[in-house]
């Protein structure tokens, strides 16, 4: 596990504690970067959490830690978004754990920079499959194991890479615009018991994403002098933003897009410093 997927040392409640007291969420992705944070904020607001990837031995230490610090209870469960069979299972695990799934967090994703150019037709696939296709088979088997029945709350982790069209980003962005235009397709159909939205978060530092993305490179400095708030977001904000969507104080929003990403879409390329000095 990466050095970073630690618990805080600290942290200020902005919410009231048991703001999600005796929920369920199930995340996937949550064994590292965002979505770990997201389960151990969760987990101190009072949610007991399923975290489910790929490599068993990832999610089950993420666990771990996660039970340590919060003194929640935290199931780690593998699968592959993209194999329905593994989804179901996973699925039936976590019912079996703890009765019911309150929360889905579709976090999983995979990316690289590659240009249009260069991607081959598994390279794109491989993208789409991941986040567009792994986001409606995890959204699919909960509702029809559990919230079609019970209701529930649905977010989904997209980015702002489609807003602007960022090069090298064709097979994420387009990934992440089907999954915005999934959310609003299903907030329809799936309302009046179950709200869909989605949290696009800009550059987070210290995540997996952040490094692929160029986060560490040279290009680090320049790039946050065009973020309207001159900062990278950290985890914690992102998982705090879910925190709103996962809980009753949303309850009349669904089908939406929070933009976490201290406005940074809207500057892209712009190097604010320079320009407050003209
Ligand atoms: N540039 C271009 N193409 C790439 C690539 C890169 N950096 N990395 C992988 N691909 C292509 C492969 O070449 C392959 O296509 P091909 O068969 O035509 O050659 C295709 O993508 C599948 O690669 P593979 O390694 O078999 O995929 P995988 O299913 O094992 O892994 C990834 C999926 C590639 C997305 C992998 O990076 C991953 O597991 N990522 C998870 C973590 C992550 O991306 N975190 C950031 C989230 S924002
Ligand atoms: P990360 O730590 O790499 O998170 C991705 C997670 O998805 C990993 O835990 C990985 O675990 C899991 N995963 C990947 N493929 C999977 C599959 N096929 N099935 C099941 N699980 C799979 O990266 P991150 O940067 O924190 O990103 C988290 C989310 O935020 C992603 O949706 C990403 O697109 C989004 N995002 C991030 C940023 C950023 O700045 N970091 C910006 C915008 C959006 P396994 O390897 O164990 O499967």
């Amino acid at each position: 596990m990466n050095e970073d997927d630690t618990c805080l040392e600290t942290y200020k409640h902005f919410f009231a504690r048991d703001l999600l007291r005796n929920k369920v969420a199930f995340i996937t992705g949550g064994g590292s970067g965002i979505c770990f944070r997201i389960a151990e904020i969760f987990m101190r607001h009072q949610c007991n959490v399923v975290i489910a990837s790929r490599k068993l031995e990832r999610v089950e230490s993420a666990a771990k830690k996660l039970r340590d610090a919060t003194g929640q209870r935290c199931l780690a469960v593998q699968l592959d978004v993209r194999n329905p069979t593994d989804v179901n299972v996973a699925i039936e695990k976590a019912i079996k754990e703890f009765g019911k799934i309150d929360i889905l967090v579709n976090g999983a994703a995979g990316n690289f920079l590659c240009p249009a150019s260069n991607l081959t037709a598994n390279g794109f696939k491989t993208v789409i499959s991941i986040d567009t296709l792994g986001t409606f088979n995890v959204s699919k088997a909960i509702y029809d194991k559990w919230m079609m029945e019970h209701g529930g709350t649905i977010i989904n982790i997209t980015a702002t890479l489609h807003y602007t069209g960022v090069p090298m980003q064709m097979h994420a962005g387009a990934a992440k615009a089907a999954i915005e235009a999934m959310s609003r397709h299903l907030a329809v159909e799936w309302g009046p018991n179950i709200r869909i939205n989605c949290i696009a978060p800009g550059p987070i530092e210290r995540t997996e994403g952040f490094r692929r993305l160029g986060g560490a490179s040279a290009v680090k400095d320049a790039y946050q002098e065009t973020i309207p708030l001159q900062r990278f977001g950290t985890r914690e904000e992102i998982a705090n933003a879910c925190l709103y969507f996962a809980s009753d104080v949303s309850s009349y929003t669904t089908g939406a897009t929070l933009v976490v990403d201290g406005g940074s879409w809207m500057t892209s390329g712009t190097p604010m410093k320079t320009f407050s000095k003209l």
